[in-house]
C-alpha cells in the first residue's frame, strides 16, 4: 500500500481517463443504433453528421484508451522498480547465516518472477475491473431497450464463464509446474556454465547434456499438456459468442419483423454480445492473476520479514583510530544448521566450532593461526569481522566489544582477504579500488605494488584497464589473490587478516609481499591463517587451534620442536598441497 500510494497521481489519472474511455466504449453501439434508426428513412445529410459523431467518439475512445494505458502501466512498472529496490536493499542487510541457508535461485526467482506477477496484476487489474463496470453499464442500457432480448442475448455468457473456469482449473496447476521446472532448468544451465571447468576436466559433457535434456523434456511435457487443455476449451469459448449472435439475430429478427424493436437496436445488441464476452473471460484471468500475485507477495514478504541478525546497536560508535589490539574472551560459537532443505524454520545449532576460546594479540603483532582443516580458523576470522555473532563470551578490539562498534567502521578497520577471492567483471583498477572508489590512480598503483601485483598488471596489454573475465577467471589463482590483497591494502585496515590468502602465490613473491606489508604499516596487526611453513615463519607468534581452543602457542621453531600435533598438521598440509587438485 505505501508503495502504491506513492504513485497515486498517475493511478488516479489512469482511473479517471479509464472511466471516460469505458463510457465511450459502451456508447459506440448506442450511437450507431441512433444513427441507423434516425437515418433509415433515407436522410443522407443526417447520415454524414452521425458518421462524424461516431468518428469523434471513436477518437475520444482512442485518446482516453492510450492515456489510461500509459498511466496504469507507468504505475505498474514504478511499483515493480520500487519493490525490487526495497527487496535488494533488504537483502544487503541480511546476515551471512541467511545466505548460508537460502538457495540463491530462490532469491533470484523472488526478485524476478514474483515481482513480475505483482506488476502484471497492477497493470491489468484496473483495466479488467473497469471492463467489468463497462459490462454492467452495457447490461443496464440493454435492459432499458428490451428486457427479454437482453436475457436471450446473454444466454451464452454462463457457458463462457463455465468453460473458462474449467480451462483455468486444468491449466493453472500446469503453469505452476512449468514455472518450477523452468527454475530447475535455470539451475542446471547456471551450473553448466559456472562449473564448466569441472565438467570439462572430468569429460562429463555428455552427462551434463543428458541432465539438461531431461529437464527440457519435462518442460516440454508440461507445456504440451497445457496446450492440449487449451485446444479443448478455447474453441468452445470462442464459438459461444457466435452462437449468441445467431440467437440475437433469430429472436431479435422476429421482434424486428413484428416492429417490437428497431433495426438499430438489433444492431446494437449484436455489437454488445461480442463486446461483453471480453470482461467475462478476463474476469477469470483477474481471479487467477490475483491468486498468483498474492502467492508471490507471500514469497516476497518471506524475504522482507526476515530480520537481519547482525545490526548496529543503538549505542554503537564509529572508531576513528585503531591501535589493533585483539582479545577473545571465553568465546563460544556454533553455526546454525538447517534440518530440511525447504523449511527455513527448522534451524538448529550445530556442534560447537569454537569453545571457550581465549586469545590476545597485541597491537602491531603478526600472529599465525594453525590448525587442521575444519578446525575453525576461518571461523575466527568471520567472528572478528562480525559476519556471525558469538554465542557467548566477547571479542574486543582495543578493549571495546565489537558489538559496540558500528559495522561499517569495524569492517573498514578490519580487512580480510580470503583464499578464493571474488573479483567483479570490471577493470583491474576498478576491482582494486572497490572499497574506495575515489582512490587516485597513484594510490591504486601503490596498493598494487605492495601486493606485488604491479609487474604482472603492467605486462597485460591494457594494464590496469584490463577487464577481468567473470569472477576474474581470466587471471591465474595467484594473480587473483594479489589483486584481492591490493584491494584490501588500499583500504589500509589497521587489522589485516590473511585467510590462506597467499596460498596460490609462490614463496619468493609471498616473502616480498610480507616485506612490503611490513614497510607499509609498522603498527598493523596481522593475522595469518596459513598452512605453508614459509608463511607461518613470518609470524612473531604461532597459535595452534584444535577442538575450538588454542591448545598451544609459541614460535614456529619451538612448536616444531615440542608439539607433535603441530608437526603432523604441517606435514599433512605439505603433502596435500603437493597433490594439487581442481
Ligand atoms: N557457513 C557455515 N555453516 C555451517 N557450518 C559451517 C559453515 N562454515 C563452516 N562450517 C563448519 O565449521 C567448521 C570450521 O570451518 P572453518 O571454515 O572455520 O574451518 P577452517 O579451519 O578454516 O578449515 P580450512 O583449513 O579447510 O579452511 C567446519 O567443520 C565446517 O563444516
Ligand atoms: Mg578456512
Amino acid at each position: 500500500m505505501p508503495i502504491a500510494r506513492s504513485h497515486r497521481r498517475p493511478l488516479l489519472t489512469g482511473i479517471v481517463v479509464g472511466t471516460i474511455a469505458l463510457v465511450l466504449n459502451v456508447a459506440v453501439p448506442a450511437v450507431a443504433r441512433e444513427a441507423i434508426d434516425s437515418t433509415i428513412g433515407g436522410d443522407q445529410k443526417k447520415l454524414t453528421t452521425w458518421a462524424i459523431i461516431l468518428i469523434c467518439v471513436g477518437l475520444g475512445r482512442f485518446v482516453a484508451g492510450a492515456l489510461y494505458r500509459i498511466s496504469l502501466f507507468r504505475v505498474a512498472w514504478g511499483v515493480e522498480t520500487d519493490l525490487r529496490a526495497l527487496l535488494y536493499a533488504h537483502l544487503t542487510k541480511l546476515s551471512f547465516s541467511y545466505f548460508d541457508r537460502t538457495q540463491s535461485g530462490q532469491i533470484i526467482s523472488r526478485a524476478n518472477s514474483d515481482i513480475r506477477s505483482i506488476q502484471v496484476l497492477l497493470a491489468f487489474g484496473p483495466l479488467i475491473a473497469m471492463s467489468i463496470i463497462s459490462f454492467l453499464l452495457a447490461f443496464a442500457f440493454m435492459m432499458t431497450l428490451h428486457v427479454r432480448l437482453t436475457l436471450v442475448a446473454l444466454c451464452t455468457l454462463p457457458g463462457v464463464y463455465f468453460f473458462g473456469q474449467k480451462l483455468r482449473h486444468s491449466v493453472f496447476p500446469l503453469t505452476w509446474v512449468s514455472q518450477a521446472r523452468l527454475a530447475e532448468l535455470a539451475t542446471i544451465v547456471d551450473e553448466n556454465i559456472n562449473g564448466t571447468r569441472v565438467v570439462k576436466s572430468f569429460a562429463a559433457e555428455e552427462h551434463q547434456i543428458g541432465l539438461l535434456q531431461k529437464a527440457a523434456r519435462h518442460i516440454e511435457w508440461v507445456n504440451v499438456q497445457a496446450i492440449k487443455e487449451r485446444a479443448k476449451f478455447n474453441p468452445i469459448i470462442e464459438a459461444l459468442p457466435r452462437v449468441g449472435m445467431a440467437v440475437v439475430l433469430l429472436y431479435g429478427g422476429l421482434l424486428a419483423i413484428n416492429d417490437d424493436v428497431s433495426i438499430g437496436t438489433l444492431f446494437a445488441f449484436n455489437a454488445y454480445v461480442i463486446m461483453l464476452q471480453a470482461p467475462f473471460r478476463m474476469f477469470g484471468f483477474l481471479l487467477l492473476q490475483a491468486q498468483r500475485a498474492s502467492a508471490s507477495a507471500t514469497r516476497i514478504f518471506e524475504v522482507l520479514d526476515e530480520n537481519p541478525e547482525i545490526v548496529d546497536s543503538p549505542e554503537a560508535v564509529t572508531l576513528s583510530q585503531v591501535r589493533g589490539e585483539i582479545t577473545f574472551e571465553n568465546v563460544c560459537f556454533s553455526y546454525q544448521n538447517r534440518l530440511s532443505q525447504f523449511n527455513n524454520d527448522s534451524l538448529v545449532k550445530g556442534s560447537e566450532i569454537i569453545s571457550n576460546l581465549d586469545l590476545s594479540i597485541t597491537p602491531g603483532e603478526t600472529v599465525a593461526i594453525v590448525g587442521r582443516t575444519g578446525s575453525g580458523k576461518s571461523t575466527v576470522a568471520r567472528l572478528l569481522t562480525r559476519f556471525y555473532d558469538v554465542d557467548s563470551g566477547k571479542i574486543c578490539i582495543d578493549g571495546r566489544d565489537i558489538r559496540e562498534i558500528k559495522l561499517d567502521s569495524l569492517r573498514h578497520h578490519v580487512g580480510v582477504v580470503f583464499d578464493e577471492p571474488f573479483l567483479f567483471s570490471t577493470s583491474i583498477a576498478e576491482n582494486i579500488s572497490y572499497g574506495n572508489p575515489t582512490a587516485s590512480s597513484a594510490e591504486i598503483v601503490n596498493a598494487a605494488k605492495s601486493a606485488q601485483a604491479f609487474e604482472f598488471i603492467n605486462d597485460l596489454s591494457k594494464g590496469f584497464e584490463t577487464i577481468v573475465g567473470e569472477r576474474g577467471y581470466t587471471l591465474s589463482g595467484g594473480q587473483r589473490q594479489r589483486i584481492a590483497l591490493a584491494r584490501n591494502l588500499l583500504e589500509d585496515p589497521n587489522i589485516l587478516i590473511l585467510d590462506d590468502a597467499t596460498s596460490a602465490i609462490d614463496i619468493q613473491v609471498e616473502s616480498r609481499i610480507h616485506d612490503s606489508l611490513r614497510n607499509h604499516l609498522e603498527g598493523r596487526t596481522t593475522l595469518l591463517i596459513a598452512q605453508r611453513i614459509s608463511t607461518i615463519a613470518l609470524a612473531d607468534r604461532v597459535l595452534l587451534l584444535d577442538g575450538g581452543k588454542i591448545v598451544d602457542e609459541g614460535t614456529h621453531k619451538s612448536l616444531m620442536e615440542n608439539n607433535p600435533l603441530y608437526t603432523s598438521i604441517l606435514a599433512e598440509a605439505e603433502t596435500s598441497s603437493h597433490q594439487g587438485g581442481i
